[in-house]
């Protein structure tokens, strides 16, 4: 049976430290971070994912995962740290030199190295493979090193993680082979053999993929407001073509995925990534628009109580990493007039620098609710509840989720701005 270190505990690297020990293996999980670790030896999760914390209770129960800030020789050693970007948009490849770095002294020949975290075109050519060398691996010869990228979505993650079909990509075809084997162990999805650089970059156009479209489709939101157009149906009969999906638009592209993977190959090939530089600035302008349409709406009251619900990049899930609510937020704090508050079921306090409240509490006496997640909670809100609470009782629905209506109530979402009137008190 074969031993596992897993380097960076988070969103992808404790579920696939979990599901491994599930499977019989032994698993060290390494994080820096002493709170993860600690909370990990006592079977409790810091993150918050469907079905993760029972899975967690008992492999930590039964001895077959344990956490540590430092990595133990293992046969198989998994990568799996952020990889954000810098102020100026570059990848910060600073985690995985640093995780490379930290499993160097118990590396032996004929370990398989995997990085999952996502990575710029050429990451484990030029930046993981020379670590190695350095420290007296051949980085073809001695180990096997691969990229096996991550695609699972928050939420259900322990399903995808097993279901997904995989990519992995080694430096040798012997590596793919090898790095494919330790896959085959838990995942019933196809697994596709290919070179490193082949699995970082579509790993990469995956989410630009996403992003493109998610453009094009805020895009349109923006036409559509300045035609009268209503850019839901649009985007609904456009979409009865057999061979057309437009996406869905909303306040902006969060996540450390969509918002920040396309930056990687933009850095690689800027002079020929124009597309997919236009469409990161076309989603980056959302925030913008949004905060417009909100001063539009309140442009007749003195001082405007807004409801902002929703500060997670999507619904369902407590990450609000690069969420476009967090720019709406500070954006809608910075003007005095405003009286902002913010609730979200899913994200705890020490999460955030702005004070939560209630459901009951932010809707109470507000002029006007911003949705800015899909939350279930928002979708399912009840229209007498809204209306009675609030005083006037206005919503702008940036995700087109809740189903409200009722002849008080005004729903406004964000592609059918057609009849935009500013709310009266
Ligand atoms: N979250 C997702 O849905 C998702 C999906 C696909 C791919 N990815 C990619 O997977 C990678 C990890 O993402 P995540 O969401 O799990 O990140 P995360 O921030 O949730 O977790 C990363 C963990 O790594 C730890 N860490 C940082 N440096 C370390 C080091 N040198 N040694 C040990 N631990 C270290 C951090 O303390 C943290 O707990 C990223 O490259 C991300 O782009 C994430």
């Amino acid at each position: 049976m074969k031993k596992i270190c897993v380097v960076g505990l988070g969103y992808i690297g404790l579920p696939t430290a979990a599901v491994f020990a599930r499977a019989g293996y032994d698993i060290v999980g390494v994080d820096v971070n002493q709170q993860v670790v600690d909370k990990l030896n006592n079977g409790e999760v810091v993150i918050e994912e469907v079905g993760l914390p029972e899975v967690v209770k008992q492999v930590v129960a039964d001895g077959k995962l344990i956490a540590s800030t430092t990595p133990e020789e293992a046969d198989v050693f998994i990568i799996s740290v952020p990889t954000p970007i810098h102020d100026n948009c570059t990848a910060n490849v600073d985690y995985v030199e640093n995780a490379t770095r930290a499993i160097i002294p118990y590396l032996k020949k004929g370990n398989i190295i995997i990085v999952e975290s996502t990575i710029p075109p050429r990451t484990i050519s030029d930046v993981v493979a020379p670590i190695i060398q350095e420290n007296g691996f051949d980085p073809e010869q001695d180990v096997h090193l691969a990229h096996c990228p991550e695609r699972v979505l928050p939420g259900r993650i322990l399903i995808e993680l097993i279901e997904n079909t995989r990519i992995v990509g080694g430096l040798t075809p012997t590596a793919t082979k090898k790095a494919a084997d330790v896959y085959r162990a838990i995942v019933t999805g196809d697994i596709m053999e290919t070179e490193a650089v082949t699995a970082e970059m579509s790993k990469l156009m995956e989410n630009t993929f996403r992003d493109v479209n998610i453009a094009l489709a805020n895009e349109l939101v923006k036409i559509s407001a300045k035609l009268n157009v209503d850019a839901h149906k649009v985007i609904e009969l456009a979409n009865r073509h057999p061979r057309v999906n437009l996406h869905q638009p909303g306040p902006g592209v969060g996540g450390h995925c969509l918002a920040v993977d396309p930056y990687f190959i933009v850095e690689k090939a800027q002079e020929e990534a124009l597309l997919i530089k236009l469409s990161r600035d076309i989603n980056n302008s959302m925030p913008d628009f949004v905060v417009n349409q909100v001063n539009r709406l309140t442009i007749e009251l003195c001082e405007p109580k807004i409801a902002v619900f929703g500060l997670t990049y999507k619904g369902n899930i407590d990450d609000v990493r690069e969420s476009p609510a967090l720019e709406i937020v500070e954006k809608l704090r910075s003007n005095s007039r405003f009286d902002i508050r913010v609730h979200d079921p899913h994200v705890r306090q020490e999460q955030v620098n702005m004070p939560l409240l209630s459901f009951e509490d932010a809707l109470k006496g507000a002029n006007l609710i911003v949705i800015l997640t899909d939350h279930n909670e928002f979708k399912e809100m009840n229209s007498d509840e809204v209306t009675s609470l609030m005083s006037t009782p206005v919503v702008f629905d940036t995700k087109n989720c809740a189903q409200l209506d009722g002849e008080k109530l005004v729903h406004y979402r964000i592609g059918d701005l057609t009849n935009l009137r500013a709310i009266q008190e």
